[in-house]
């Protein structure tokens, strides 16, 4: 890893306690970026974020914030600006699921997808840029990258929910990218497939429990089988390359895409 790749870059982080969220910000710091991890858990943030400060390239600060909520939003971006004078990325990665069956979504589950994963997404976006311009436009393009899913572009019988709140967000970083263009700010995305973190931990579990898989571990060994061309799970170090790209200058000439990292399932 080149060790100045993202020098002088501010980055908040939502969602950092844990999974993709931690190890990106423990990537963008080892490449020089200062990072602000926001949580609903700040313990967790915290233990990470003193990792990244012992490790002595890129600072860390851990902020607790509940992302569906404005103020936490405006407070997170304020505090990465109040640590290290200006925001220039922000990556809303906060996520969560719970499988339901179509004819078994009610409207807790609704509300509680769609707040995490797309309301907190756009209120995310909108504080971040509302201080990216107030900086001014400056040499180098302000970056929003938004976390989609293999359901950001697959009808996934299983996880209705999950996918229209992936789907948003893949509406988000289309419609971001050309309201944001005339403030130098570049708004891509990543997908990924099936990455090994609690959240998919906990999905294995869920599966089992709607009847939609027989057995623990059953939901990875289908997907590898029958969906990915790479016949292997993925783990969060898969992800950082590319979320790194997307943090970087060069990154730069890119809007409103969002790059699929799901070992060949979406082209299955
Ligand atoms: N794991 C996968 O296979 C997979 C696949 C595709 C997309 N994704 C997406 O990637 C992103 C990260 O997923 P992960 O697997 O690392 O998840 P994870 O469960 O390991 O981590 C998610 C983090 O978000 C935090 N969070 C949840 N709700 C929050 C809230 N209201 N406010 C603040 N923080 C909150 C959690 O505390 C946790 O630290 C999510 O957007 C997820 O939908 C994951």
């Amino acid at each position: 890893m080149d060790a100045n790749r993202l020098k002088g870059k501010h980055i908040l982080i939502t969602g950092a306690a844990r999974g993709m969220g931690a190890a990106n910000a423990e990537a963008f710091a080892q490449q020089g970026a200062d990072v602000c991890l926001g949580d609903l858990d700040l313990d967790e943030a915290q233990k990470v974020a003193d990792r990244i400060n012992d490790a002595g390239n890129g600072k860390a600060i851990a902020v607790k914030m509940d992302v569906t909520k404005r103020e936490d939003n405006a407070a997170a971006v304020a505090a990465t600006v109040e640590a290290f004078g200006s925001i220039n990325v922000g990556l809303f990665n906060a996520g969560l699921n719970k499988p339901r069956f179509f004819m078994d979504i009610d409207e807790d589950n609704w509300d509680m997808i769609m707040n995490v994963n797309t309301k907190a997404m756009w209120l995310g976006m909108q504080e971040t840029a509302k201080q990216m311009i107030a900086q001014g436009p400056g040499d180098e393009p302000y970056k929003i990258i938004n976390v989609g899913s293999i359901a950001s572009r697959k009808p996934l019988v299983d996880v209705t929910v999950y996918c229209t709140s992936k789907y948003g967000c893949l509406a988000l970083t289309h419609c971001g990218a050309v309201a944001l263009a005339e403030h130098n700010i570049t708004v891509n995305g990543y997908a990924p497939g099936v990455v090994v973190t609690p959240l998919w931990e906990q999905l294995d579990k869920d599966l089992v429990d709607i009847g939609f898989k027989e057995k623990a571990g059953q939901a990875y060994e289908d997907i590898v089988r029958d969906a990915l061309q790479i016949k292997r799970v993925s783990y969060p170090n898969d992800i950082v390359g590319t979320a790194s790209f997307l943090a970087s200058r060069d990154s730069d000439y890119m809007t409103g895409q969002m790059i699929h990292i799901d070992g060949g399932w979406c082209i299955q």
